[in-house]
């Protein structure tokens, strides 16, 4: 069956691996990337695709209502699938209306002009929101996150996601508009933006640099390779149940420090250098203001119903991903530059 599915921030980390996959899998369906290219898009992610006959590109921001109208109006997309927003916890800090704008208002934006075309045929129509699993905020040394954890978010990046996905309920029961909603704990993998751990740690260990560890290093976070989390999502929005929410996660919970040590010892290996070589540029520094102690997924709906499960170990995809980084340092060394240079100086040196 053909479909036209627009696909937002697919010029980011996530967005990339799931426009790939789709554009590839799916050759019978029109796939639109909506992007703004903010610092943390780039379409060199998606050279590749970029010329094949079911792919198009619009350059637009979510936030701008009279654009996202008009494309509705003009391509009269059946599906969406919702990735765009500001995604990093630290920026939120600095800067927490930026994503309050993008995060709530642009989700507001694409929904309303979701039920602007369908509400009198809402048949084969699906808006999948990706989300997060910051909005249950955080876990004590126990437990896991299930999909009726109640929602508790700490920072301005998790407080949006969670209203976001808030009013994508509330326009399922309001409207009638069918939606699925999934959330997901921490990424890790090829093209994401060196400002996250793992990205930003491999760039600081290439080039010497010192590794900064909030706190006591001891925040637990449940680690996912990219292209499962795309995997994931592709099986949500084909077999997900409309107005159902889905967690993700790796089965794979790591201590940052043990996380770190791990990532010194492969860097070593891969680079030649002496055994306990990156492990002297761990630093201690000052913690993230509401830190979140701890983050981990119960994905046994998502197991059970549509069969889903990690596809790698952490060790093959933590290597897989330094390899792509070191065939990769040119990507990086265009990304680490300019504004990226203005806001690692605000962020670790003050
Ligand atoms: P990212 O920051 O790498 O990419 C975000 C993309 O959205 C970029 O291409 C950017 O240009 C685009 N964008 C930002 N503001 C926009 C706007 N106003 N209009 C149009 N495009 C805009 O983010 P990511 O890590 O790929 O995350 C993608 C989604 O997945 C987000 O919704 C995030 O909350 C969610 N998520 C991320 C993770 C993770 O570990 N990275 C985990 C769970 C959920
Ligand atoms: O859980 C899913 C979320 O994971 C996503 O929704 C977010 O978009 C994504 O950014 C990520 O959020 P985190 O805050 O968990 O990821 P980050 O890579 O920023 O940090 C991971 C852990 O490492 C966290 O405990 C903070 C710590 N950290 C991070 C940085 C950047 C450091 O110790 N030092 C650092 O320099």
């Amino acid at each position: 069956m053909s479909k036209k599915i627009l696909i937002t921030g697919g010029a980011g980390f996530i967005g990339s691996h799931v426009v790939r996959l789709f554009v590839n899998n799916y050759p019978n369906y029109q796939i639109f990337n909506l992007d703004a290219l903010t610092y943390a898009g780039n379409l060199e992610n998606l050279t590749d695709v970029e010329s094949s006959a079911n792919y198009t590109f619009l350059k637009g921001d979510i936030t701008d209502e009279d654009y996202i109208k008009s494309i509705f109006e003009t391509h009269q997309f059946d599906n969406v699938i919702h990735l765009a927003a500001e995604s990093h916890v630290d920026r939120s800090i600095t800067d927490p209306l930026a994503f309050a704008k993008t995060n709530i208002l642009g989700t507001m934006i694409l929904l309303n002009a979701f039920k602007n075309l369908w509400q009198d045929n809402w048949q084969d129509k699906l808006f999948y929101h990706v989300s997060t699993d910051e909005v249950y905020g955080t876990l004590g040394e126990t437990g896991l996150f299930t999909e009726s954890t109640s929602y508790d978010p700490n920072s301005p990046y998790s407080a949006s996601k969670a209203s976001s996905d808030h009013f994508v309920r509330a326009y399922g029961e309001t409207y009638g508009l069918p939606y699925v909603i999934s959330n997901c704990s921490n990424n890790y993998g090829a093209n994401q933006f060196p400002e996250k751990l793992i990205p930003l740690f491999i760039n600081n260990i290439i080039n010497n640099k010192s590794l900064p560890v909030y706190g006591d290093g001891k925040y637990t976070r449940d680690w996912l390779y990219v292209l499962d989390h795309a995997i994931a999502i592709d099986l949500v929005f084909h077999k997900g149940k409309n107005e159902e929410t889905y967690n993700i996660g790796g089965f794979n919970e790591w201590q940052n420090i043990d996380l770190i040590k791990l990532l010194c010892v492969q860097m070593d290996k891969k680079l030649g250098r002496k055994e306990g070589e990156s492990e002297k540029l761990i630093t201690y520094v000052k913690d993230r203001p509401g830190h979140d102690l701890r983050y981990a997924i119960d994905a046994s709906k998502i197991n059970k119903e549509l069969g889903w499960r990690p596809s790698v170990t952490f060790e093959q995809g933590l290597s897989k991903t330094i390899d792509w980084y070191l065939s990769n340092i040119e990507w990086m060394e265009r990304i680490v530059s300019g504004a990226y240079e203005d806001y690692y100086q605000n962020q670790y040196t003050k």
